[in-house]
């Protein structure tokens, strides 16, 4: 059956800066066939280009799109055959299931690798895009195999996670081969006894032994949902609910700098904070760089740097994308001015 493409549809429930813009093609795909049969169509129909959609969490539209806009919803959560073993198991999970969903199946099934990357938005398909990371755990720690269709041959393949050259917010399919693929499914080498454990977040360790949250003896090792818990309780004292609020997440990546810079910074800005990444280079919190040029909890007409972690740029209401973009334009603007460094971002913006 042709498959049927929508018009005009507007894209505002697809995106969690809740921009109210218009999709001039629009299909929801639910099988890899259905995909298949979409990319025949696109080669006879010329579409001016084409968008794949996952969770919209990580997308600002400036504009209207013109083109065909393909939203993934390929779900699906499998064993892989032969995988299993005491210790570990081996997941295939479809590019359209929430990434949160699978987090809680995971704590469901006692299967540990990715408690600490609970309650992010989007889906399981984007992950790997740009190698989701919090509290000290990146997807790369866990994904095995990435699938893919690729968009002219059509030819479906495995990428290997080796080839996926996962790097902070970056991969492969954001940069060396964007447009390439589509992804349509991510496998993950997961836990089922000796997880391993990643609680150095200071914010995480309060969480589990503090006297009024979980109140652990500091002897005690925590289960991974415990770790769930305190990841989900720091995320939602700090970042806004798109539900409530639009955004994105960091607007921002975190600027990585030679060593020796941030040394010179330090002279002059004493309390600038930063990590080792390795002997040269150290990142710098873009969070507390935007906080130190005035912007937290600024409001800016209907946009603003979230009260509570400067990085979270926010729709107040009915945001334009290219109001958004021109706040995060000014702030980069400022953060240059005063520091000297570039503040990339991490979100994608089409338009
Ligand atoms: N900070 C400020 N002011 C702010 C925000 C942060 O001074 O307004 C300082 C904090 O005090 C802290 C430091 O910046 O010393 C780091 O802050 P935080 O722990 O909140 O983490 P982040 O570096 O701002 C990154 C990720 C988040 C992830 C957290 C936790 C990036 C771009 N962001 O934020 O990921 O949840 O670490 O691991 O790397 C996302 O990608 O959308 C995201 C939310």
């Amino acid at each position: 059956m042709k498959p049927q493409i929508l018009q005009n549809i507007s894209l505002k429930p697809y995106n969690t800066f809740g921009i109210d813009c218009t999709a001039k093609n629009f299909i929801e795909v639910k099988t890899v066939d259905e995909l298949l049969e979409v990319l025949k169509l696109v080669e006879q129909e010329k579409f001016p280009s084409i968008f794949i959609l996952g969770g919209g969490s990580n997308i600002l539209f400036l504009n209207d799109f013109d083109g065909l806009v393909i939203k993934n919803s390929i779900k699906g959560i499998e064993k892989v055959n032969n995988t299993e073993n005491e210790e570990n198991i081996t997941l295939y999970v479809g590019a359209g299931e929430k990434w949160h969903q699978f987090v809680l199946f995971c704590l469901e099934n006692n299967y540990g690798g990715i408690e600490n990357l609970s309650l992010i938005p989007g889906t399981v398909g984007a992950a790997p895009m740009q190698n989701i990371g919090a509290y000290g755990v990146e997807i790369c720690n866990v994904v095995e195999r990435v699938k893919v269709i690729d968009r002219k041959t059509k030819e479906i393949k495995w990428i290997i996670n080796d080839e996926c050259q996962f790097g902070y917010r970056s991969s492969i399919f954001k940069h060396q081969a964007k447009d390439k693929y589509i992804i349509i499914g991510v496998e993950f080498r997961l836990t089922k006894k000796n997880h391993i454990l990643n609680t150095s977040y200071g914010a995480i360790q309060d969480f589990l032994y503090s006297e009024d949250t979980l109140n652990l003896n500091t002897n005690q090792i925590p289960s991974i949902n415990q770790i769930s818990k305190a990841v989900i309780a720091i995320r939602e004292s700090k970042l806004p609910n798109p539900k409530e609020i639009g955004n994105g997440g960091s607007f921002f990546k975190n600027p990585e700098i030679p060593s020796n810079q941030f040394e010179e910074l330090k002279k002059e800005f004493p309390t600038i904070v930063g990590y080792a990444v390795s002997d040269e280079i150290t990142k710098v919190p873009a969070g507390w760089l935007i906080e130190q040029c005035g912007w937290k909890g600024k409001i800016v007409g209907n946009t603003g740097a979230h009260k509570n972690q400067a990085l979270v740029l926010v729709n107040y209401g009915d945001a334009k994308g290219e109001e958004i973009w021109n706040l995060a334009k000014e702030i980069q603007k400022s953060v240059f001015d005063k520091f000297g460094l570039n503040i990339e971002p991490e979100i994608n913006i089409v338009g």
